[in-house]
């Protein structure tokens, strides 16, 4: 074989290695978007054009007018993102608020768009739905997710999944239209939804009906993982929850709290609830996973839950999960058929132990609070954790009851993403409970804490006497009140 034929024979089995290669880029390409998704999932991720080879009529509905409008009005916002260079002719681009968003980007030469909607209409629109969105981890350039997170039911399962889709390392962009996330708590709450996002930049625009909107948009962080949940409620050291300027905000609007120790306490702590503030009042509150009361100290469900929370706390329309923590046996029964409250009959204490616990009925207990409040004339006994610690004012009849980490249970069973409010009446056991959760991070999920704090106070019964039933003065309420706030908790005086 002479030089130069030698040569086309290396270079004919280069050509070939290189054919092989290609072929194999392509069957991994294939086998990464996945066997059995629809085809279009599959040219849209592969950047091809589809609805030219699809030879699908263009349905009626594409000719009305309303339609056309629509469309204009999607390719008036996407056309700066092509002009920003977040999105190109090639860019796999997936549109989250219907398919006329799809038409739009094609419309601009975004030739592979597609739409996700619950059922799959070529050439625009494939099957998906809020939990699912058929697409790889880290596939897309460009998710338009429109107004679809205003709109749905599960609007942190949609956000988990447009996060997972997209690009990551700078590469893709979430871009979100939304009506809420006007104030900083709401915007921080879609936040926490999105863990492995940026935001990179926020604007006003104009809504289809003249109102405003806000587009948000959002890059995955360079080497983040792809988990739509991440762990937000880990470890977190004492007073700094992650990120709290924006429930800062909230507590600078809240209504101040009472510096000076009231005289009448029984009549100024009932009048102040009327004062309060709820943050539901003072900020949006969507874009949070779940809705969770915890109501710690609850005795009966008509004490406070049913009286109180389930008429009268401002809730958005959202429903939420409730939690009863009681330890008092005699209340138990009144649980079990209610719906959507899960008891929790412990004591809530700083670790999981057996405690002695006292039932209040003495003289001491006398016109503390009105009988409606401990039905039976059975009050909250305070905990007194091992036995023989039970020299106390008065006596009454002691039983050994199970008590929990407070603290530990609520970092296992809600998140940053949920929102939670607190109701917390535990007789003066709120002096080991509240630094217990501030040490353990745990006070930073909860949203909004209403706070019985128990102190010597002026009897209603006896003028001139203080009740001898708790040893904390009214300062040290203060106190606590006022570094709860300090460290981000929007707490309020309850009675
Ligand atoms: C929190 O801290 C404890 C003790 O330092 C450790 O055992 C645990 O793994 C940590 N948890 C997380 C989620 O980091
Ligand atoms: C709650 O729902 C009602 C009826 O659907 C509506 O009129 C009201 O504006 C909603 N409230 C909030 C705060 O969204
Ligand atoms: C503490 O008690 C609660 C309630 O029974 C339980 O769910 C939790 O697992 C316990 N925690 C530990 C650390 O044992």
């Amino acid at each position: 074989m002479n030089p130069a034929g030698r040569v086309s024979f290396t270079r004919a089995v280069l050509l070939l290695g290189v054919v092989a290669l290609g072929l194999w880029l392509l069957s991994v390409e294939l086998a990464v978007v996945g066997g059995g998704a629809d085809p279009a999932v599959r040219a849209a991720v592969a950047g091809r054009r589809t609805h030219a080879h699809a030879a699908v009529r263009s349905p009626d509905a594409w000719r009305t007018r309303e339609w056309r409008r629509a469309v204009d009005r999607h390719a008036a916002v996407l056309r700066r993102h092509l002009a920003d260079g977040m999105l190109a002719a090639s860019s796999v681009a997936v549109c989250l608020g219907g398919a006329q968003e799809a038409m739009a980007l094609r419309e601009l030469g975004v030739v592979g768009a597609v739409a996700v909607a619950g059922e799959r209409a070529p050439p625009l629109a494939v099957a998906g739905d809020d939990r699912r969105l058929p697409f790889p981890d880290s596939s897309v350039d460009f998710v338009f997710a429109g107004r679809a997170l205003d709109f749905s039911r599960r609007q942190a399962d949609l956000a988990g999944e447009a996060a997972r889709i997209v690009k990551p390392d700078g590469h893709g962009h979430l871009v979100v239209l939304t009506s809420g996330a006007s104030d900083a708590y709401s915007l921080r709450s879609l936040q926490a939804l999105l863990p492995s996002l940026r935001l990179l930049r926020s604007r006003v625009i104009n809504g289809a009906d003249g109102s405003t909107l806000r587009e948000l948009v959002f890059r995955k962080h360079a080497g983040i993982s792809t988990t739509s949940r991440s762990s937000p409620n880990g470890n977190n050291s004492a007073g700094s929850c992650t990120s709290r300027d924006h429930k800062l905000e909230i507590i600078g609007l809240a209504e101040p709290l009472i510096q000076e120790e009231p005289a009448k306490p029984w009549i100024t702590l009932k009048r102040n609830i009327k004062n309060i503030r709820y943050l539901p009042a003072l900020a949006d509150i969507g874009f949070k996973r779940r809705y969770v009361y915890v109501d710690v100290g609850a005795r009966s469900y008509g004490s406070s839950i049913g009286s109180w929370f389930r008429k009268q706390y401002p809730k958005q329309n959202h429903t939420f999960e409730v939690f009863a923590v009681e330890a008092d046996p005699a209340f138990h029964a009144d649980y079990a058929r209610r719906k959507g409250v899960t008891l929790l009959p412990y004591a809530a204490w700083v670790r999981n132990e057996t405690l002695t616990f006292e039932i209040n009925d003495g003289p001491g207990n006398k016109g503390y609070k009105d009988d409606a409040r401990k039905p039976n004339g059975r009050g909250m006994g305070r905990i007194r954790p091992g036995a023989g610690a039970m020299k106390g004012v008065s006596s009454g009849e002691v039983r050994r009851i199970p008590a929990f980490d407070l603290a530990e249970w609520l970092k296992r069973t809600v998140s940053e993403q949920d929102y939670v409010v607190m109701k917390m009446d535990v007789e003066g056991t709120e002096f080991d409970l509240i630094p217990r959760m501030i040490e353990t991070g745990a006070i930073c999920l909860v949203d909004e804490l209403f706070l019985e704090c128990h102190y010597n106070r002026w009897q209603r019964c006896c003028p001139g006497e203080r009740s001898p039933k708790y040893r904390n003065t009214y300062g040290e309420c203060l106190q606590l009140f006022t570094s709860l706030r300090n460290s981000g908790v929007l707490v309020h005086q309850w009675w």
